[in-house]
């Protein structure tokens, strides 16, 4: 739209070359030429407002969505308790949906796994770009040290109920980009999930997320 405003002039010139007659005429058609010219760019002007007004500063969350956690190398003694010493990959496939019309590239992320309180894993995954109003994969492995799990005073009655309670808290640092507008941006996500022991899976899943600008 801007474009074929910016044309205009550019014919106006042309006008005044060919013809030297009727130049009063003439310049009542420039005079109101130049003023469509500038109500144009007075409503471009306007638009482009709006526009960033709605989008900038009214950025939509982007959503992260856990969609799978798969337990892999863990060893179990008699089917139940895991052996000592050992340490468990998880890997989890999340989902980060960018609702906006906005680019979002994203730096290394952050996963921090907590038992009852505890520091047990950490996990990093790499950069990546979300593009605008599209959702992106990623697998995230995270290791637990098995044995601060073991330590914790909470291990019994987790067995005894067959459940395993957890905290994932992920922090995705990323900068949003909307045209020429650029805007850092972090993504908290705070997710309590409960492990079932028996069959490996995620029993229940609540998350709270949370953008800092
Ligand atoms: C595993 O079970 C066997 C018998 O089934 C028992 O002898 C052994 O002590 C058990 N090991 C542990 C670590 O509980
Ligand atoms: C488990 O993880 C801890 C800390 O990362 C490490 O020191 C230990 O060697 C690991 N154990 C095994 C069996 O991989
Ligand atoms: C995540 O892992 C699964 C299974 O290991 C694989 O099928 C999938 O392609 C991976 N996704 C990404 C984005 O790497
Ligand atoms: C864990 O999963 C098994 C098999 O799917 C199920 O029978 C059991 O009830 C589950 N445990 C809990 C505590 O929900
Ligand atoms: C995550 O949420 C739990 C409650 O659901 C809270 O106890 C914990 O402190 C939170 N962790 C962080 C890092 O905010």
């Amino acid at each position: 739209m801007g474009e074929h405003e910016q044309v205009r002039p550019l014919a106006l010139v042309g006008d005044r070359q060919s013809s030297d007659e009727g130049a009063s005429l003439h310049q009542k058609k420039r005079g109101k030429k130049c003023c469509a010219f500038t109500v144009a760019i007075f409503v471009i002007l306007v638009i482009a407002i709006v526009v960033v007004r709605f989008t900038v500063f009214r950025v939509k969350d982007p959503i992260i969505k856990m969609n799978d956690v798969t337990v892999t190398r863990l060893e179990l003694t008699n089917g139940t308790i895991p052996k000592p010493g050992v340490n468990i990959s998880l890997i989890a496939d999340v989902s980060v949906k960018n609702p906006n019309l906005a680019s979002f590239k994203y730096r290394t992320t952050t996963t921090t796994l907590y038992y009852h309180g505890q520091v047990v894993g950490e996990a990093r995954n790499g950069p990546g770009h979300a593009r605008a109003r599209k959702t992106m994969r990623m697998n995230v492995t995270v290791d637990i040290i098995l044995d601060r799990i073991m330590s914790n005073p909470s291990l019994n009655a987790d067995f005894i109920s067959g459940l395993l309670s957890m905290n994932a808290y992920t922090q995705v640092p990323g900068r949003m980009k909307i045209v020429i507008v650029k805007r850092n941006i972090v993504v908290k996500m705070n997710c309590s999930m409960a492990l079932n022991i028996t069959n490996q899976q995620v029993q229940t899943q609540e998350c709270k997320q949370k953008v800092d600008y």
